[in-house]
This record gives C-alpha cells, structure tokens and sequence, in this order.
C-alpha cells in the first residue's frame, strides 16, 4: 500500500473547463459551513433523498462540522463553484472518506439542480479519483440509490462496476479501481479537464 498522502485545503484546488463553464474544485472549509447548509437545503427533494439515502431537509450541525474540516477524520468535503456575472456561485458538493487500512475510499457527491446535464458531476467524480488514488487508494466507491437513474449512469460512464449492495435491497454499490492502469494514471482524465489560458 502506498503512504497515503493527504492534501491540505491550499493544495486542493482545482480549475476545471467544463463545455459551457470553468469551475473551480476547492475544500470546504469551516467558514463554508452556512454556503454548504445553503447548497443542500437548495437541492430538490428528490435530489436530497439521492444524494443521502433518505429524506433529510438539511445537515446537523455534526454533519456540517465533519464535512467542512478538511481531512479531519481522513473526511474531505469539496465544493464546485463557478462564477456567473461577477458572483461565485455553489454548483456541486461532494464528499470522500479515505481508509488507509483497506486501501478504499467512499465517496458521495450533489450537484445543484439547476447545473444537471452540464458535466458537474464528472468533473467532480473525475477530481475525487485523483485526490483518492493521491491518498493511496486503490478502490473508489459509493452507494446509490436503484432508482437513481442519473447517479448509475453517471457511474457507469465513469468506469464504476455496480454491484449489489451485501446489506440493503434498495442499493447499489458503485466500485471503482482506480490504480494505474493500461498506461493512465487516476489524474489523467483531470489533467485533461484542467483550463489552461490556451485552451
Ligand atoms: C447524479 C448527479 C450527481 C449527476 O450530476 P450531473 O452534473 O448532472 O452529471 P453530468 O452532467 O456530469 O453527467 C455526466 C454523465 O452522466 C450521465 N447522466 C447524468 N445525468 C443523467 C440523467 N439524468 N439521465 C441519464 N444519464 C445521466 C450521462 O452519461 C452524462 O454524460 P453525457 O452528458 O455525455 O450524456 C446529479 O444528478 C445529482 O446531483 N443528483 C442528486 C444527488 C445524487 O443523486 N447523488 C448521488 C449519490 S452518491
């Protein structure tokens, strides 16, 4: 197993060219506490119960510690934003736990509503990869709901194996290796995504 190497909320940005926007991918951090409350209580319902499991309204104050301290716990909580006339706005949200002992990391990700179908989610699974495989991960998995159509296609076209869920009928599990592989390393596909001044 490699020595997990964890990165610090300064070393965690990334710019993102996305086809009709640039985000940027950062850590949350604690005074992002009230931005990430903002984010989740604007999802829909629908993308709530997809993104937690269940029906939540909004985030205890427990939740919004452990996801806005940076590694705190090997938990690391991202968010993508993007700026639109003049305003950085919350695009999507998501979350991975790295466990040194097993070599997997769990992740789980939102994104706002009003942003689907833009290339959020990929950018934001695409960015995870990387920073798991960095933290010496060699699995990168999650959980979804069966019904959640977008969430399994999104897996899918990112090269996560669904599997059944060993505990609850109404999961899948998403799994991931995401070692080197075939000549690609897990940041090569966020490398290509990174805005340059030339592109
Ligand atoms: C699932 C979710 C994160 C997808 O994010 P997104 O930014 O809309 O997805 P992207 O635009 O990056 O889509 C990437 C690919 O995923 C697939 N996809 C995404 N949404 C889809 C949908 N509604 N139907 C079918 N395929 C979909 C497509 O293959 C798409 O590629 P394409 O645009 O080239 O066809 C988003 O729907 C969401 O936040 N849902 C609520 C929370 C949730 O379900 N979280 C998952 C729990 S871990």
């Amino acid at each position: 197993m490699a020595t997990a190497l964890f990165e610090t909320p300064a070393s965690a940005i990334d710019v993102l060219r996305l086809p009709a926007a640039r985000i940027t991918v950062r850590a949350i951090e604690p005074a992002d506490a009230a931005l990430l409350q903002g984010h989740v209580r604007g999802l829909t319902r629908a993308s709530r119960q997809n993104r937690f499991l269940g029906g939540i309204n909004e985030l205890t104050a427990a939740e919004l510690d452990r996801i806005t301290h940076h590694g705190a716990g090997n938990i690391f909580g991202l968010f993508a934003e993007t700026d639109v006339r003049g305003e950085t706005l919350v695009v999507g949200e998501a979350i991975y736990a790295v466990e040194a002992a097993t070599g997997i990391s769990e992740f789980a990700l939102s994104v706002a509503d009003a942003w689907h179908g833009r290339g959020v989610g990929q950018a934001l699974i695409t960015s995870v990869e990387c920073r798991a495989a960095r933290a010496g991960s060699l699995i990168l998995a999650g959980e979804t709901l069966r019904s959640n159509d977008a969430m399994l296609a999104l897996a899918a076209k990112s090269g996560f194996v669904t599997r059944r869920h060993p505990d609850e009928a109404r999961l899948w599990r998403l799994e991931k290796v995401i070692g080197a592989f075939q000549g690609m390393t897990p940041c090569s596909r966020l490398d290509s995504m990174r805005w340059s001044m030339a592109a």
